[in-house]
C-alpha cells in the first residue's frame, strides 16, 4: 500500500506547531514557544493568536523542510479543532483549511486531548504501545482526566478535576513563590534536590476518581505568607524543600485516584499525556508502580508530552485509515464534547 504523510498543525494555547508523519512515524516535529506570556505569569490570549499568525509558515516550512517532504507528496491535513483558546484555534484551523483546499486533499479536525492520549501511538524505538482497554491520566494546564480508553475513537472520562487543573496547581503555587510562567518546569527542577516530606500539605477530600486542586493552592499561599510573614527570606532558603513538598502532595492525590480507577475497572495498563507528565517525579513514580502494584505504565517521549503536533498527526493518520475527513464548513471550539 501507500504511503500516508500527514502534515499536522497545533495552536490551541500559546505554542504554533507543525509536524509531518509518514504513516504511524514522525518525521518532523517543530514547536515554536511564546516567551511573552513569561512576563505576564500565564498565557495572554490576545498575544497568543497574534504570535501564532506570525509563526504559523515558518513553523509549517520548517516542518516540511525537516521531513523533506514536497507539499505536493502529502495525503491529508490535520489540525486541532478544539478545545483552546479560540483566537488560538482560529489561526490553525483557517490556515489548515486553506492548505488543504489549495493542495486539493482531505481535511481531518482532531481533538487535542484525544492527542495527548493517543500520542502513545507514534511508533518509536523503545516505546511500547498500550492495548485497548486502557486507562489514561491526561494532565495539563487545562486538564486533568482519567479516560478510559475504549479504542481510537471511543473513550469515556470517568474522572476529572472540579476546578483548577494540575497543571494550574503547579504554576499558581510557582507563581506564589515568584517563579515565571510556566512554574511547572521550575517547580519540578527544583524538587530534585529538595526534601518531599519537609513540609505537609493536606490532600483535598474529593467524590469517587474527581480531583480537586484550588484548595491545595490556596493551602500553599497561606503556608508561604505565614512563613514569609516570619522569615523574609523562607522562600529563598528553603525553595527545594517547598518545591518537592508541593510535587510530591500532588503526585500523592494523582495515584490515589488512580488506584481506586484501577481497582473500579479491573484495567491495570495506565498511559499518561498532556504536559504535567514531563513531570520527572511523576513519570519515577508510574515507572515504580509497574514492579509496586503489577500495573504496565506508558510514559510518552518528552518532546510528546507537552503541547506538539506530532500527536495530532497520528490522530490524523488513524482517522486517514478509516476516512474520517472533515469539510471546509468546519469550525474551531474552544469547549468540545469527549
Ligand atoms: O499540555 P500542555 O503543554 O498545554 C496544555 O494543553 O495545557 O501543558 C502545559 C502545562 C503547564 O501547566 C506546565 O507548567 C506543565 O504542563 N508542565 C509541567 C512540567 N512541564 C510542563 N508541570 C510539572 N512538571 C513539569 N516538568
Ligand atoms: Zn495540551
Amino acid at each position: 500500500d501507500k504511503d500516508v504523510f500527514i502534515l499536522a498543525i497545533e495552536s490551541s494555547c500559546d505554542d504554533t506547531a507543525a509536524a509531518v508523519l509518514r504513516n504511524n512515524k514522525v518525521l518532523s516535529n517543530v514547536v515554536a514557544g511564546q516567551k511573552i506570556h513569561e512576563e505576564y505569569g500565564g498565557v495572554v490570549p490576545e498575544l497568543a493568536s497574534r504570535a501564532h499568525q506570525q509563526n504559523i509558515v515558518p513553523v509549517v516550512d520548517m516542518a516540511l523542510k525537516r521531513a523533506n517532504v514536497n507539499k505536493k507528496q502529502l495525503s491529508a491535513i490535520a489540525f486541532t479543532q478544539g478545545p483552546g483558546l479560540m483566537g488560538s484555534l482560529l489561526v490553525g484551523t483557517s490556515f489548515a483549511k486553506s492548505l488543504s483546499l489549495s493542495l486539493n486533499i482531505p481535511l481531518i479536525a482532531v481533538n487535542h486531548m484525544h492527542a495527548h492520549i493517543l500520542a502513545h501511538f507514534i511508533d518509536e524505538e523503545g516505546f511500547d504501545k498500550p492495548e485497548f482497554p486502557f486507562l489514561a491520566l491526561t494532565i495539563s494546564g487545562g486538564h486533568t482526566q482519567i479516560v478510559k480508553v475504549n479504542s481510537f475513537f471511543n473513550m469515556e472520562i470517568i474522572g476529572e478535576t472540579t476546578d483548577d487543573a494540575v497543571g494550574e496547581a503547579f504554576d499558581k503555587s510557582a507563581k506564589i513563590m515568584g517563579l515565571p510562567y510556566p512554574g511547572g518546569p521550575l517547580i519540578d527542577k527544583f524538587a530534585k534536590e529538595g526534601n518531599p516530606k519537609k513540609f505537609q500539605f493536606t490532600k483535598p477530600k474529593v467524590d469517587r476518581l474527581n480531583f480537586s486542586f484550588s484548595g491545595l493552592k490556596t493551602q500553599i499561599l497561606y503556608f508561604i505568607q505565614r512563613n514569609v510573614l516570619e522569615n523574609p527570606n523562607f522562600i529563598e532558603e528553603n525553595k527545594a524543600d517547598i518545591c518537592a513538598s508541593i510535587q510530591h502532595t500532588i503526585i500523592e492525590i494523582l495515584m490515589e485516584k488512580l488506584k481506586m480507577a484501577v481497582a473500579e475497572t479491573g484495567i491495570t495498563q495506565i498511559a499518561i499525556g498532556g504536559g504535567v507528565s514531563a513531570n520527572s517525579g511523576i513519570r519515577e513514580t508510574l515507572k515504580n508502580a509497574e514492579g509496586k502494584y503489577g500495573w504496565k505504565t506508558f510514559i510518552p517521549k518528552f518532546e510528546y508530552t507537552t503541547d506538539n503536533a506530532a500527536m495530532i498527526g497520528i490522530v490524523g493518520y488513524q482517522k486517514y485509515l478509516e476516512n474520517r475527513f472533515n469539510d471546509a464548513s468546519i469550525v474551531s471550539k474552544a469547549r468540545i464534547e469527549f
